[in-house]
């Protein structure tokens, strides 16, 4: 398998943080320093509100931007959605799936599966979020709960050329207490091989898959040093500058270059 010829990507999730100006001020300070980096493609996920400003703030620059999510329909009556028409002239890639859309907007694997399907078909680029939940981690279930989200969000894919997927696991987003190198490589495998059996073994050998809860410039190295996880998805040390410039730069040592 080619894993050399995956790029590594580290995308930073700001979720509902930062006013426009707020984006504006972090999008400014992580572009000088995240301009030098290079061999890790780099990537900010601000609020929909601020898509336009942080669009602004990096034109020309390397770092790349990224929706928090999107709905399945192109138009209509649906008070409150953003079309994956309305971000295709804004960003180059959407987050779909991630727990806590699961979780507290109760989004189905089949709503993950059109919000996919839709982002594709849009030309933008998901990150497909997969992850189990502290009670299936201690009942020996992230396997099955992992291939079944799969599943479900790949449906009748065809292609996924161009997908990353984020493996998540949800006791690790936010706790401060991060997974294993070694647990989350081999669930990463995992997932490759699965995408592969439900897709093609091409596309899977070719995908990113990133592991994503509580990665810090601190523990980042432990994951990126596996051979099958190929970057972070970063939610709170992505809102600090130095942090996420600290995070963007051991990935280059690490595997870039
Ligand atoms: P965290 O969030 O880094 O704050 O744990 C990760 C995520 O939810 O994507």
């Amino acid at each position: 398998m080619q894993t050399n010829a995956r790029l590594p990507l580290i995308a930073g999730n700001w979720k509902m943080n930062t006013t426009i100006d707020e984006a504006k001020v972090l999008a400014g300070r992580l572009r000088p320093t995240l301009d030098k980096i290079d061999g890790v493609e780099k990537l900010v996920c601000p609020p929909f509100v601020s898509l336009s400003a942080a669009k602004d703030a990096l034109q020309g620059s390397s770092v790349k931007i990224g929706a928090q999510n999107v709905y399945f329909e192109e138009k209509g009556a649906f008070t409150g959605e953003i079309s994956p028409l309305m971000l295709a002239g804004l960003c180059e890639y959407v987050i779909i799936g991630h727990s806590e859309r699961r979780q507290y907007f109760k989004e189905s694997g089949e709503m993950i599966n059109k919000k996919i399907k839709a982002a594709i078909k849009a030309g933008l680029k998901p990150i497909l979020c997969v992850g189990e939940r502290l009670e299936e981690n201690e009942a020996g279930k992230t396997s099955q709960v992992v291939v079944s989200q799969l599943k479900d969000a790949l449906a009748d894919l065809g292609n996924a050329n161009g997908l990353v997927v984020a493996y998540e696991p949800v006791w690790a987003i936010g706790t401060g207490k991060a997974a294993t190198g070694g647990q989350s490589n081999e669930t990463i495998g995992l997932i490759r091989s699965t995408v592969g059996a439900l897709t093609d073994a091409g596309a899977a050998a070719a995908m990113r898959i990133l592991y994503g809860g509580s990665v810090t410039a601190e523990n980042v190295a432990e994951f990126i040093s596996q051979p099958e996880i190929d970057g972070g998805l970063v939610g709170g040390a992505s809102l600090r500058a130095e942090q996420f410039t600290a995070i963007v730069k051991r990935t280059s040592e690490i595997k870039g270059g």
